[in-house]
C-alpha cells in the first residue's frame, strides 16, 4: 500500500468514498439532489488551487482509503489560534481494514495542515475511527456543536 497526494484527476473517487463513509457513518441528513456534484466541483476546485489536501491510499492502483484536510479561514482565526481545517472524508474499505490505511492517510491530510500553517485541526468521529484520532494526538476538547 501507498499514500500519495490525490489531484483533481481523483475528485470522483473521494466522493465516491466521501458518500460510503457518510452512509456506513451515519453523519447528517440522506444525501440529496445536487450535493455529490458540488461536492465533486469543490474537490477539484480545491485539490486544484491548494485550499484542499485530500490523500489517498492505493493498493494495485486502486484507490483503498481516503482522508482530506480543507483550510477554514475566517478574520477571527487570525486573532484566535491562526489557520483552522477540518478532516474529512475518512473512509477505508471495507476489506482493507485494521491495516493500518487510515492512520496512514489521517498523518498524511495533518502533515499537510501542519505544512499549510495551519493550528487546530478539526473532526467529526465515529466509534470506530476514535482510537485512530486518538493515537495521531488528537483530543476530545471544549468545542461544542448545535445541530439546527
Ligand atoms: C474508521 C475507519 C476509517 C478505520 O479505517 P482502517 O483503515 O481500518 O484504520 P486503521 O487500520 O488505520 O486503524 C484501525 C485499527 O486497526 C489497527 N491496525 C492497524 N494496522 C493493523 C494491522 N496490521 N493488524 C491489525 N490491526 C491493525 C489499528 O491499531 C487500529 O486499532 P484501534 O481502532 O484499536 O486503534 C474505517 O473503519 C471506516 O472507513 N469506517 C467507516 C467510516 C468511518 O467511520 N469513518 C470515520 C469517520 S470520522
Amino acid at each position: 500500500m501507498i499514500v500519495r497526494k490525490a489531484t483533481p484527476a481523483d475528485a470522483p473517487a473521494l466522493v465516491e468514498a466521501f458518500f460510503a463513509m457518510m452512509e456506513e457513518a451515519g453523519f447528517g441528513p440522506p444525501v440529496q439532489g445536487s450535493g455529490p456534484a458540488r461536492l465533486l466541483a469543490s474537490i477539484t476546485a480545491g485539490t486544484g488551487d491548494g485550499s484542499q489536501g485530500w490523500f489517498v491510499c492505493e493498493d494495485g492502483g486502486q484507490i483503498v482509503a481516503t482522508a482530506g484536510a480543507i483550510l477554514q479561514l475566517t478574520p477571527l482565526d487570525d486573532v484566535l489560534v491562526g489557520k483552522r481545517a477540518i478532516i474529512v472524508g475518512v473512509y477505508t474499505r471495507p476489506d482493507y481494514r485494521k491495516r493500518g490505511a487510515a492512520r496512514m492517510v489521517v498523518a498524511a491530510a495533518v502533515e499537510w495542515c501542519r505544512g499549510a500553517g495551519v493550528a487546530l485541526v478539526r473532526l467529526q468521529t465515529t466509534q470506530a475511527g476514535r482510537p485512530l484520532y486518538e493515537s495521531l494526538g488528537f483530543t476530545v476538547g471544549d468545542i461544542m456543536t448545535l445541530r439546527l
